[in-house]
């Protein structure tokens, strides 16, 4: 509608009105700008593509207009707006060392009027404070000083039970939950099925071996039995420490090839469905075999036919039989690929951003008043 080009060679009283038209315009953009950067809603919508180009022909847009660095930007968040309006949102550590841009949320992620920052001398003001519980183990860990009246303490996991230390410290503090659990307030599941509008026209990846496994960690005996069993009756590749190598950029091409995938998570526990089943299953192109919560469980996240449960068998012996069977008869093996016509398998890709940014939605539909006496007896 109004192109921002800069031409040279025009009359001089024309060079001073087109001047004159573009000055006043890029200070209306900027001001537009400026105006609506203040007001969080902006946040929820990219920069249209023309006030872009109005920088070309104006000053550079100042630090205070476009912050880049996250901090900084909190900071003048606060400062120029209406602070009632900002939910800022206190990250008590980063979750396991990972760290992310706390000014990045997805687009799909509502994000509008909330601040995200690790500042701790924000406590007094934050709205809520999400805490891993991997990063904090011990009483002297969790906020100190006074509480906020109305603050919500959100307590996040992505871990099961087994691995998480002192739950009873989070006893009579936590509001709010954020796990890999599907009743958690906050869902943050490690890979979804989306549903497609069209029909998908998945190519099953050619395949020239048969049943793969990736494992680093031994101790989980279980799981460790029935491969030691299962191995007695069909090949296993087993890839990892001390196996054969997998280099991360070929993974998903190495499992490919593959008929079937050993998805054995190292814990059974509701919901506990990991990237094994999203990524190194499904996202190669690959059945999974998985062996984690009841056949149920599952069902609730993938359809019944993409995957092979291990309690549907009475014995490693019998599955591998059954395995064998599959590799047999192309036409039943293709059945387990029929699901891909109509969904696409998502893995949180980037789930430390995602999942820290659903907090901000959260928040907004969360009831006024919520307490959890404690998370050990809803989560172990
Ligand atoms: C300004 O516009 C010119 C010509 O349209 C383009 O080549 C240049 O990359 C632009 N500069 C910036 C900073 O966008
Ligand atoms: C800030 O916003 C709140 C409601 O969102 C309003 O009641 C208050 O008057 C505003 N304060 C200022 C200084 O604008
Ligand atoms: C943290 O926040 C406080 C209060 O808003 C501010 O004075 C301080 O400069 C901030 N620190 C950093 C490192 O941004
Ligand atoms: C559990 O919490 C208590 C009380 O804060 C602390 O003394 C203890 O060291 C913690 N235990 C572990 C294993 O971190
Ligand atoms: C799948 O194939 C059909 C027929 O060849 C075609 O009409 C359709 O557009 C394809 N769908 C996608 C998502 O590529
Ligand atoms: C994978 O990464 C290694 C080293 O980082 C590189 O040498 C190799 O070419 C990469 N392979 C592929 C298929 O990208
Ligand atoms: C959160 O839980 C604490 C401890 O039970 C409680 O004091 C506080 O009022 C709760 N906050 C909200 C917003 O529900």
């Amino acid at each position: 509608m109004f192109s921002m080009s800069c031409p040279n060679n025009l009359p001089k009283t024309s060079w001073i009105i087109l001047f004159l038209a573009i000055y006043s315009y890029c200070i209306f953009v900027l001001c537009t700008f400026y105006y609506s950067e203040k007001t969080p809603e902006y946040k929820s919508h990219p920069p249209k593509p023309n006030v872009k180009m109005s920088w070309n022909c104006s000053i550079p847009p100042s630090k205070t207009v476009l912050p880049d660095h996250p901090r900084a930007a909190a900071q003048d968040q606060l400062k120029l707006s209406n602070q009632s309006s900002v939910t800022v949102i206190l990250i008590w550590t980063w979750p396991l060392g990972h760290t992310f841009p706390l000014s990045q949320c997805p687009p799909l992620v509502d994000s509008s009027h909330c601040f995200f920052t690790l500042n701790r001398s924000m406590y007094s003001v934050a709205k809520a404070v999400v805490i891993s519980h991997r990063d904090v183990w011990s009483h002297s860990q969790l906020p100190q000083g006074p509480r906020p009246p109305n603050q919500y303490w959100i307590w996040f996991s992505l871990e099961p039970p087994q691995y998480l230390k002192n739950l009873t410290i989070m006893d009579n503090f936590i509001n709010m939950t954020m796990s890999f659990r599907a009743d958690s307030d906050i869902f943050t599941p490690y890979g979804w099925l989306e549903k497609s509008d069209e029909k998908e026209n998945f190519t099953i990846p050619q395949k020239t071996r048969l049943v793969a496994w990736v494992a680093s960690n031994w101790k989980a005996k279980q799981r460790v039995e029935y491969y030691t069993e299962l191995k007695k009756h069909i090949k296993v590749d087993v890839y990892g420490k001390g196996h054969l190598d997998l280099p991360r950029n070929q993974t998903l091409q190495t499992l490919s090839t593959y008929k079937f995938y050993l998805a054995f998570e190292n814990s059974v526990h509701e919901d506990y469905i990991t990237e094994k089943f999203w990524k190194n299953s499904f996202l190669a192109g690959t059945v999974p075999v998985v062996m984690g919560p009841p056949r149920k469980n599952y069902e609730r996240f993938a359809p019944p036919d993409s995957f092979i449960h291990v309690d549907d068998f009475s014995s490693p012996q019998e599955l591998a039989s059954y395995l064998l069977s599959l590799e047999k008869d192309d036409q039943k093996y293709q059945q387990y690929f029929n699901w891909r016509s109509s969904y696409k398998p998502v893995k949180n890709e980037k789930s430390w951003v995602t999942e820290y940014c659903k907090v901000c939605k959260a928040l907004k539909e969360a009831p006024s008043y919520r307490t959890i006496p404690s998370i050990a007896e809803w989560f172990i």
